[in-house]
């Protein structure tokens, strides 16, 4: 029997007409070659690149590759990056995007890079100081675009994060005067954002947030690790939908996301919806004494200190390849012998448990990504932005949600 789990079944239709067109504002998207605008993009995680190097990408199914990461640091003009070697990597990853007609952006921040945005934007002469650093950073490397992933502005992320009540305000006057330096206008602006809209002065998600709309082509809704090893049971990690389970479980989907940022000002065609190529594990068995299970080899070991200098702990992250050598899913991304399968028809995503190691993983597959792909179509989103390019295997995520939004 497959053990049952909070996220209660319930029934999503999805209607099915065509793809829809979008033309991205401000950025007359040059270098788009087959995408008739709509975004097909991923995350390169630089640190991976040994593992999953830059030849090593599907370029031709993606219309930009955002490199991830660099890092504001407590001085407003100097941006860093994560690890010298993101920094060596990076001249080669721009060159190989533009050589196969991709976007190459740089996304700065992520969740451990994340700590220095507020004092970066906090000031008239830091904003411009950050802008310029951001400008030099665009013509050094010949990028097309930056990302911005604030983890979060005027919401504690990480836990050492520098925070204001002025953090959204602020952030909007930055990519103002961001626009306004020469040259700005015409390179791609976006920002990874969380399901629920920027957090404002009063501690809440901003009910208008439509003058960020006017300066960021798109945001990135980062529609993942909205269950994981924090929450107090096991769930969905990138639910489409949640508006069918019970309102204590409504932690945060597609829809919703997309529900909350739009009734906020910010229009659905420069959406992308952010899909996620992992799942995270969950120990699920009679006893309570449960502990974290290990994901695959690229996840985080409990080896070590974090940005905040507090231990690491095991993430428990299984890559969608990492679930395949891991024994749950056959190469062919089904499930192995041996290991039940679900596929929660609330959130629209699957799930597997092996009875032996009593792993459950909440994950994405080729169905989801599917369903996933149909929603960005038919609600006329801006595409789709995989975390991460590397965790795919044999682009059998990637392959479903392009040929459902005929992203061809
Ligand atoms: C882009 O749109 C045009 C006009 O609708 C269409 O003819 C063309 O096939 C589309 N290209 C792709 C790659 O989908
Ligand atoms: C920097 O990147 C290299 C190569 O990807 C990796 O081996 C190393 O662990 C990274 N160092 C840090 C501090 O992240
Ligand atoms: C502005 O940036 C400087 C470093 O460049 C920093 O020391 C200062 O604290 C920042 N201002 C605010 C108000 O955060
Ligand atoms: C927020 O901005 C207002 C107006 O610019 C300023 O008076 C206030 O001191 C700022 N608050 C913080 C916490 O920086
Ligand atoms: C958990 O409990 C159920 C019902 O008591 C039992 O059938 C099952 O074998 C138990 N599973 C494990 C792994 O102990
Ligand atoms: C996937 O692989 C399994 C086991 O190897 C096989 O039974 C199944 O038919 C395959 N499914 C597809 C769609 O190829
Ligand atoms: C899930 O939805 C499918 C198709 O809509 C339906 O056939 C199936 O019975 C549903 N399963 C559950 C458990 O609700």
């Amino acid at each position: 029997m497959f053990p049952v789990f909070s996220f209660l079944l319930a029934q999503l239709i999805l209607a099915a007409p065509t793809c829809s067109r979008v033309t991205p504002p401000l950025k007359p998207n040059a270098l788009s070659h087959s995408s008739n605008g709509t975004s097909t993009a991923s995350w390169y995680a630089g640190w991976h690149s040994s593992d999953f190097t830059l030849q090593d990408v599907s370029w031709s199914k993606y219309s930009s590759v955002i490199y991830a990461f660099a890092v504001p640091t407590p001085v407003a003009n100097i941006i860093g990056f994560q690890n010298d070697s993101d920094k060596a990597l990076l001249p080669q990853f721009v060159q190989t995007a533009h050589a196969n007609n991709v976007h190459a952006l740089l996304s700065i921040g992520g969740w451990t890079g994340s700590r220095y945005f507020s004092s970066a934007v906090a000031t008239d002469a830091n904003r411009t100081a950050f802008a310029q650093a951001v400008m030099k950073l665009v013509s050094t490397y010949n990028l097309d675009g930056i990302e911005f992933d604030w983890e979060y502005p005027n919401r504690q992320g990480i836990g050492c994060n520098t925070i204001s009540t002025n953090d959204s305000a602020n952030f909007l006057s930055f990519l103002q005067t961001l626009r306004s330096q020469d040259g700005a206008r015409d390179m791609i602006v976006s920002a990874a954002v969380s399901v629920k809209p920027f957090v404002g002065s009063d501690g809440n998600p901003m009910t208008d947030v439509s003058e960020f709309a006017k300066v960021l082509n798109y945001i990135e809704v980062m529609n993942y690790d909205v269950w994981g090893p924090w929450s107090d049971s096991v769930g969905p990690n990138a639910p489409l939908d949640d508006s069918c389970a019970p309102s204590s479980d409504q932690e945060g989907s597609a829809i919703s996301a997309v529900k909350a940022w739009s009734t906020a000002g910010f229009p659905a065609n420069q959406i992308i919806l952010g899909v996620a190529s992992y799942g995270h594990s969950f120990h699920v068995s009679n006893d309570s004494a449960s502990q974290q299970p290990a994901g695959d080899k690229w996840d985080d070991t409990a080896a070590g200190v974090d940005e905040c200098g507090n231990p690491k702990v095991t993430g428990g992250i299984f890559d969608f390849w990492g679930l395949i050598d891991s024994g749950f899913l056959t190469t062919n991304g089904t499930a192995a012998s041996g290991v039940d399968y679900t596929f929660d028809n609330c959130s629209q995503t699957p799930f597997v448990y092996n009875p032996k190691s009593q792993v459950m993983v909440s994950y994405d597959d080729a169905t989801s990504f599917a369903a996933k792909g149909e929603y960005i179509r038919d609600a006329g989103l801006a595409g789709f932005a995989m975390w991460e390019a590397g965790s795919d295997s044999d682009d059998i995520l990637l392959d479903a949600i392009r040929d459902r939004c005929r992203l061809l």
